[in-house]
């Protein structure tokens, strides 16, 4: 073979040059451009070249020695971009990386527990807006025209015409709930509400109610006081009692105060309940048949009962947060500190 049929073959060779591994890539530059190497051989061959060609051959066999030098660095190249894509140089015995799983908010946690509790007897969830009119969050409940609740003191109004506030409690949806369906009615509203309160660590101007209706054909207050005792003992443990004690709301009559046995203390006394050994947890109530005649109910036929109470309070019995503000502060610190497997119901 000349020595230009040589340079031709080598030439084709590099170009086509493939390797899949480190091992083969470095066999291809031994092959070529090691000692031995192919295209160093051509140099020995080059001292018989003709002296008048060698200008020409000399020219030709360093562009092939680049070009095999480039195809090298090419192969090494794309070999390092595949490991590096497939992993496949990583070091398998590095520890893993820990996912940071995330856990649910404690009030989210107390709320879908409460929802829980009353879904088993029959109730349904149902929500109502935040920013809520004059007619649903007071005027429908019997609440007095100059009744304080309604003062801007208490309730933040909104721009949006002199009706339309913040709601102040979730009792509203109980008017929704009413005027939207026939009974029997058995639900639950579980949202946000807001009222014109000074921050601080025992209050704070948003918080979480969950309200209940039961509205049917012959409902009575032993069966409220039924449905409450069940709750208590479901959401703290059989052990618990409730009591009630008479108040007034403007859309129940009766209207009842609950008290709860202290979880602390077991009814002992102690900080939480004042040396009481009880704890308030909600409202209720019947529901004034007023308030039924406002959402086309006849209270003729239908009686009801409702209650309300707040998520934090609950909340607070089980985890005994030392300040409402920390539930609103998102620090990542407190909220790890909460999962439902905790939770002692
Ligand atoms: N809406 C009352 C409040 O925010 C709580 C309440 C009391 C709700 C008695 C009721 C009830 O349904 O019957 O203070």
């Amino acid at each position: 073979m000349s020595l230009k049929e040589k340079i031709e073959s080598l030439e084709a060779e590099v170009a086509a040059a493939v390797a899949r591994t480190a091992e083969e890539v470095e066999k291809f530059r031994v092959a070529t451009l090691g000692r031995n190497g192919s295209v160093t051989a051509l140099f020995e061959d080059f001292k018989q070249v003709a002296s008048e060609e060698k200008r020409e051959f000399g020219q030709r066999m360093n562009r092939l020695k680049q070009s095999a030098q480039a195809r090298w660095e090419e192969l090494k190249a794309s070999l390092d971009q595949e490991s590096s894509s497939n992993g496949s140089t990583a070091d398998p015995t590095r520890p893993a990386l820990t996912e940071q799983v995330g856990s649910l908010h404690p009030i989210t946690i107390v709320r879908q527990r409460i929802v829980d509790v009353f879904a088993r007897i029959g109730y349904t969830v149902s929500q109502g807006p935040e920013v809520e009119d004059d007619h649903h969050n007071f005027s429908a409940l019997n609440f007095a025209p100059d009744h304080p609740a309604r003062d801007m003191q208490d309730t933040f109004f909104v721009d949006l015409g002199s009706d339309i506030a913040l709601r102040t409690h979730t009792s509203s949806v109980q008017v929704r709930v009413m005027e939207g369906s026939k009974p029997p009615i058995r639900t639950i509203s579980p949202g946000r509400v807001y009222r014109n309160e000074a921050i601080s660590a025992r209050a704070h101007c948003m918080f979480h109610q969950v309200e209940g209706l039961y509205v049917d054909k012959g409902v009575s207050f032993a069966e409220l006081k039924g449905t409450l005792d069940y709750f208590a003992k479901s959401m703290f443990g059989p052990e618990v009692t409730i009591r009630m004690r008479p108040s007034y709301f403007p859309f129940t009559e009766p209207s009842a105060e609950v008290d709860m046995s202290c979880t602390i203390c077991m009814g002992k006394g102690c900080n939480v309940c004042k040396h009481s050994g009880w704890v308030e947890i909600m409202g209720c109530g019947m529901v004034d048949p007023a308030v039924l005649t406002n959402c086309g109910i006849d209270p003729e036929v239908y009686s009801g009962f409702a209650f309300g109470m707040g998520v934090e309070r609950v909340a607070q019995l089980i985890y005994r947060v030392p300040d409402l503000r920390l539930y609103w502060e998102n620090d990542v610190r407190f909220l790890r500190q909460f999962s439902d497997g905790a939770f002692r119901g």
